[in-house]
């Protein structure tokens, strides 16, 4: 696996696959890679010539509190997760090769609406660094497809729309959520949880998968069901950030939806957990 560090040595590999007719697919990620990325790369194996991923800490999308500064960087180790994966070209540019002027840079990609609610109303400013970053980095490697995880659903959901208004040539691909075997979804802040922490931290998925088999046994009043499930998140020892029951594209669900999406979020300690799931009702 060649590694690339520049734009411009990056653009000239891409260059020379595009020249050889090869299609290319691309997996963005932050690093601290774990067996949900891996898999992402293995979709993107069996759909391309060439698997391009990148590695990069985004400052944009990271508030003045949050997690930049201790978020993992553990480079050696993903490189050669990639590699054994079959990724052909990894790219892991510094800060300023993405934003010569500062993370500040003055064009910016707002998406607007669904980025308000649910991770964007507790991160004002996440979507719009996430939407941008990821912008630039599709115009960089100009992908046939590009693979995201359904783990991060709003996030998906923000991309589609992005790469759908901005008319990026690009299939937005999503990839089901990999998950420990207790049922947790793999993150790379499940490192930041204590071993108490980790042994509650499940709840988050037992109690979505509770809420979905209420709802599959008929209870339709999604207020008090999510009102319930933070209040038994609460009794866990999560700070509850919010769990909503919506339509799978995030706009209000009625009683009549039948396909529906439970989405939550909540604090463990001071590690920021989420998780969803998505179903149909028959
Ligand atoms: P990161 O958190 O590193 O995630 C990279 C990709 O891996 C995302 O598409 C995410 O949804 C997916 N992923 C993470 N955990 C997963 C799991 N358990 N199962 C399946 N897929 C999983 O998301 C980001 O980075 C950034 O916001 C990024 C899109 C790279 C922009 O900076």
């Amino acid at each position: 696996m060649k590694t690339e560090t520049t734009i411009a040595g990056l653009r000239a590999a891409i260059r020379a696959a595009r020249k050889a007719g090869k299609s290319i697919a691309f997996v963005p990620t932050m690093g601290n890679l774990h067996a949900g990325h891996i898999t992402l790369v293995a979709h993107a194996r069996r759909q391309a010539d060439m698997v391009i991923a990148s590695i990069f800490v985004n400052p944009t999308q990271f508030g003045a509190n949050e997690d930049f500064d201790k978020y993992p960087r553990t480079l050696t180790a993903d490189s050669a997760m990639l590699a054994e994966a079959h990724c052909d070209l990894l790219f892991s540019p510094e800060a300023r090769e993405m934003y010569p002027d500062g993370r500040s840079q003055p064009t910016q990609v707002l998406v607007s609406g669904i980025t308000e609610t649910l991770c964007g109303a507790s991160r004002p400013g996440h979507f719009t660094g996430v939407a941008t970053v990821v912008s630039k980095l599709f115009n960089i490697v100009q992908p046939d497809m590009a693979f995201f995880g359904e783990k991060d659903y709003q996030q998906l959901a923000v991309i589609r729309q992005m790469a759908q208004d901005l008319c990026f040539p690009v299939e937005v691909v999503g990839v089901p959520t990999v998950r420990a075997d207790d049922g947790l979804a793999l993150s790379s802040r499940n490192g930041f949880l204590s071993p108490d922490e980790r042994k509650t931290a499940p709840q988050l998925y037992q109690t979505l998968c509770s809420l979905r088999q209420a709802i599959q046994g008929g209870q339709r009043d999604y207020q008090a069901l999510s009102g319930a499930a933070r209040l038994h998140l609460g009794k866990c020892g999560f700070e509850p950030d919010y769990v909503e029951i919506l339509r799978q594209d995030l706009s209000p669900a009625g009683v009549d939806d039948n396909r529906l999406v439970i989405l939550v979020a909540a604090r463990l300690g001071s590690t920021r957990l989420i998780d969803n799931l998505a179903f149909d009702l028959p």
